[in-house]
């Protein structure tokens, strides 16, 4: 099983990465393959709104995004690990998934989509927000969707955790390394 995993934060160690490790916890006897892309420390421009993926289905900009689009074609389990930023995703995350536009072209306009293997294709959303505004989970929730549906991944669990702030704080939370572990468990079984 390929599992390819994002993590959206900008801080290593902070609460998205630490959900993050726990969950490849999980997957670490059963995976084939886990592909884990920083998103922070890896070079992605913007979506350009260039149209050059409107014919073919494939981004016109050379950058580290190939590796990700080749990943993710190959993956049957997609994860995605996130802070919530101004009451969505961080812009880590949301360049990555805006330049899944390609996806978008391909599967929308071209009507091709990703084919899945014998496990199915399935998602991850892993949320974390200093305070405790709901709001910024249910925005971070429709733009993870969009994209899990983008790229051929059918179906999804969010789990998410409000009123954590500091970095590390994640470890005092009575269940979420649990949670996330759990989750990872039921994605890959
Ligand atoms: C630029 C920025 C914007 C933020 N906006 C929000 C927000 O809108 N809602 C929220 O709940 N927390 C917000 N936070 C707090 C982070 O979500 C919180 O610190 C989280 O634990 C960071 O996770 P990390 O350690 O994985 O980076 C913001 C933090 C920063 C740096």
């Amino acid at each position: 099983m390929n599992i390819v995993a994002f993590l959206g934060s900008p801080r290593v160690e902070g609460n998205s990465d630490i959900l993050l490790r726990e969950a490849l916890k999980a997957a670490e006897d059963t995976a084939d393959d886990v592909l884990v892309f920083r998103l922070n420390s890896m070079n992605i421009m913007p979506c350009q709104n260039c149209g050059g993926c409107d014919k073919t289905g494939v981004c016109v900009i050379n950058d580290d995004m190939q590796e990700i689009s080749r990943a993710i074609r190959e993956a049957d389990r997609v994860i995605l690990s996130s802070p919530v930023f101004f009451f969505g995703l961080s812009a880590q995350s949301k360049i990555m998934i805006d330049r899944c536009q390609s996806f978008w072209c391909e599967k929308y306009l071209l009507k091709k989509t990703i084919p899945s293997g014998p496990k199915g294709r399935k998602g991850l959303l892993m949320l974390v927000g200093g305070m405790k505004k709901e709001v910024g989970i249910q925005c971070s929730e429709v733009t993870a969707k969009a994209f899990f549906r983008t790229i051929s991944v059918p179906d999804h669990e969010t789990i998410s955790f409000l009123g954590v702030d500091a970095k590390g704080e994640i470890r005092n939370h009575p269940t979420a390394l649990y949670d996330a572990f759990d989750a990872a468990k039921r994605l890959i079984t």
